[in-house]
């Protein structure tokens, strides 16, 4: 087996959520492939970013008051928090907001430019003229020229399906602003895709792409490429382009970069040698793990850019399909859209990698992770089949041997087989056909609890605890339980740490499985893994629909802006009656410097049953409306319970009412006559 010099990516996750179910399954499925590749003995190294930039995470952090770099860093130690919680290894995780990637997203487009693969031309785009942004089409809604539906993006209509463009759409607006947009040219910079056909047409066929993911690139391929623009005007939240004032590369021009910048920040720590990996002629092999949705990206943009700067292609883009949850696309308002926090707050993520590889294969399918399917899976196959194994044998050694395993193993046969079984199941990981491995893994799990039920060391060791037969069936039992564990520490590997420690053996690689145990200690016998319940899971699902509800009720903005996102979920009783709407007296309000929406409020919540006077503090986007001075002294309804949020500008401790499409129509909520501070809602 030689050496070989691998690197791996998965998709640089966006800054502008939280790490969720259909992330994880993409770095789980690279994870596992990772683990696998280091256990064999390769030099395989796994590094990811944050996809930092852009119009979203640009808006995002103006809506909470911050700087786009304060935000992207929260976001990023969250996202590295979550993937710790999952157990994926990367070696490195950066960001693409990084001078690394700044210099390689340059030193490419200097080289793409100086090969003539640069062309400028003006464009028309909507613009937004309160804002004074080009609008890119997700962030314009209007009326649907084609079916006349009311509130349709700006490039396909949800209800008749139609696409066009979005200076065609009837009443169109701004969803940043409300504003009617105008046209407006500015000059744009474009990669020229089209003289890349040929070399596309042989790259895709080259082996680097699924045999499904190939096909539908030869259609595109067929029916002509385009170019590709990749400059955005200010304010863009990016890396400005060299010689191009107020001009941006396109996220999806750095975002890829960001697999070289993050390599290339690990290479300043460590011994890799970022040009053995990604020079023309390098003998490193590049893999990129990525979903469905951005095939594009990486299998056209990217080794082109990659050709023409003199870089290496990938060997391989590996795609996967999408996560549903009981077979339907993971929504809010089901429960079913689970954040990975979620997740880890109910339950152990290694049920979660078990599942999916146990239903992941090499294709683009989507993949369902059915709910009741994943408790009965997880428990049968890791509870039942394999924990089982070692936990049925590990008393009978630890009573009748002092933890001793016998000095010879009997039924060489059968362990051979168990030996035999290694290669095959590293295939399969070899070629993400993880299902299959899975399943041989519980085949093998199968063969040894039979081999136990047979040999009943229970009847045995009733008569005589320290029979030798006992010793010899516990001590076979307990290697074939090895062996399992070293086929399923790429998916466990939490689990076979504990179960190393319970072999008193060294941390596993794959080679292990030539070797066995014969006259060492085992120790105690700790439950390596507990049931899944179901009422775990339904926590997850209730939690989630719970964030829903806080996230619509702590918006930034007050009101709903016009046209709005409609509401999403229907709530049970049982949720409006966990909202504490409180009657209270606004007693300070004043303007907050920097803040263009923001007014600062104290609240007299009345007092509680101690008779202790209750205030608070909230930022309320009012100020458009009103003057602190006209506020003073009177009542509204607030949210007394919400979770108070670090705002830029200081602890908002709950949220005021109010109504309004906005501007000067913001109207705050006041209560009838005769109520007074402190009195509920309701
Ligand atoms: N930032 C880009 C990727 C840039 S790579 C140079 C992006 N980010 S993303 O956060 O939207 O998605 C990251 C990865 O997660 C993508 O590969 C995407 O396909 C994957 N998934 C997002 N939702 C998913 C599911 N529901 N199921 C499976 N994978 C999904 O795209
Ligand atoms: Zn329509």
């Amino acid at each position: 087996m030689s050496n070989r010099k691998i690197l791996v990516t998965s998709a640089l996750p966006y800054a502008n959520s939280g790490i969720h179910l259909g992330h994880l399954m993409e770095v789980i499925q690279t994870d596992i492939w990772v683990r696998l590749q280091k256990m064999r003995g390769h030099d395989c190294v796994y590094v990811c970013a944050d996809d930092a930039h852009g119009t979203a995470i640009m808006l995002s952090a103006e809506a909470q008051g911050i700087e786009p770099e304060q935000h992207i860093e929260r976001i990023n130690r969250a996202h590295q928090e979550d993937f710790a919680g999952f157990h994926i290894g990367f070696d490195n995780y950066y960001t693409t907001h990084s001078e690394e990637n700044r210099e390689f997203a340059e030193t490419i487009f200097a080289r793409l430019d100086a090969n003539g693969h640069i062309s400028r031309r003006k464009i028309t785009q909507l613009y937004d003229p309160e804002k004074q942004m080009f609008l890119a089409d997700r962030f314009i809604k209007g009326t649907c020229p084609k079916c006349r539906s009311e509130d349709q993006y700006g490039d396909n209509c949800e209800v008749c399906g139609s696409t066009y463009s979005p200076t065609e759409l009837i009443d169109p607006r701004s969803t940043i602003s409300g504003a009617t947009p105008i046209e407006k040219e500015s000059e744009h910079l474009f990669f020229r895709l089209p003289e890349f056909t040929e070399f596309l047409q042989a790259w895709t066929r080259s082996g680097t792409l699924q045999t499904q993911v190939a096909n539908k690139l030869a259609e595109w391929l067929d029916s002509g490429l385009q170019e590709w623009d990749i400059s955005r005007d200010a304010p863009y939240f990016g890396f400005e382009i060299p010689g191009h004032p107020g001009k941006y590369f396109y996220v999806w021009v750095d975002a890829p970069i960001g697999y070289m910048a993050s390599f290339k920040n690990l290479c300043s720590r460590s011994d890799y040698d970022f040009d053995a990996y990604w020079k023309a002629d390098s003998d490193a092999e590049l893999y990129h793990f990525i979903g469905k949705d951005i095939v594009n990206f990486h299998t056209l943009f990217w080794p082109s850019m990659l050709k023409s700067a003199g870089f290496r292609t990938p060997t391989a883009v590996n795609v996967h399909g999408f996560l549903t949850v009981d077979g339907k696309k993971m929504s809010k308002s089901r429960g079913t859209f689970i954040n990975a926090r979620t997740y880890l707050e109910h339950l152990d993520p290694e049920y979660l990698r078990y599942y999916l590889a146990a239903k992941m294969s090499d294709g683009v399918d989507d993949l369902d992770l059915n709910l009741e399917d994943f408790v009965q899976r997880v428990n049968t196959d890791l509870v039942n089949k394999f924990v089982n194994i070692a936990s049925r044998c590990a008393g009978f050694i630890s009573r009748g041997f002092a933890g001793q395993l016998a000095s010879e193993t009997a039924e060489p046969e059968l362990i051979r087989e168990f030996q035999l079984a290694g290669e095959t199941i590293a295939g399969h990981f070899e070629r993400r056909e993880y299902s299959k491995a899975m399943r041989e893994i519980m085949a093998l799990a199968d063969r040894a609890n039979q081999y136990i039920n047979d040999r009943q060391p229970w009847v045995l060791a009733k008569q005589n605890p320290q029979d030798p037969q006992v010793q010899a069936i516990c001590s076979v039992g307990l290697n074939l339980f090895r062996l399992l564990v070293i086929y399923l520490k790429p998916v466990l590997p939490v689990l076979a740490t504990k179960a190393e420690a319970f072999l008193q053996v060294d941390s596993l690689t794959w080679g292990d499985a030539t070797t066995l145990l014969t006259g060492t200690s085992i120790g105690p016998f700790q439950p390596l893994l507990h049931r899944v319940e179901m009422d775990k899971v339904q926590a997850v699902l209730d939690a989630t629909r719970e964030e829903l509800g806080q996230q619509q009720a702590a918006s930034p903005e007050p009101v709903a802006t016009p046209g709005g996102p409609a509401l999403e979920a229907e709530i049970e009783i049982d949720d409006f009656f966990k909202v504490d709407l409180r009657v209270v007296r606004i007693v300070a309000a004043e303007q907050v410097a920097g803040a263009d929406k923001l007014l600062r409020l104290e609240l007299d919540l009345g007092h509680d049953e101690q008779g202790r006077q209750l205030s608070r503090t909230v930022f309320s986007g009012i100020k458009s409306a009103y003057d602190p001075d006209q506020l003073v002294g009177r009542l509204t309804v607030m949210v007394a319970n919400l979770k108070p949020r670090q705002m830029k500008f200081g602890l908002s401790e709950g949220m005021v009412l109010a109504a309004g499409p906005g501007g000067k129509e913001i109207f705050l909520l006041e209560p009838d006559s005769g109520a007074r501070p402190g009195m509920r809602v309701t």
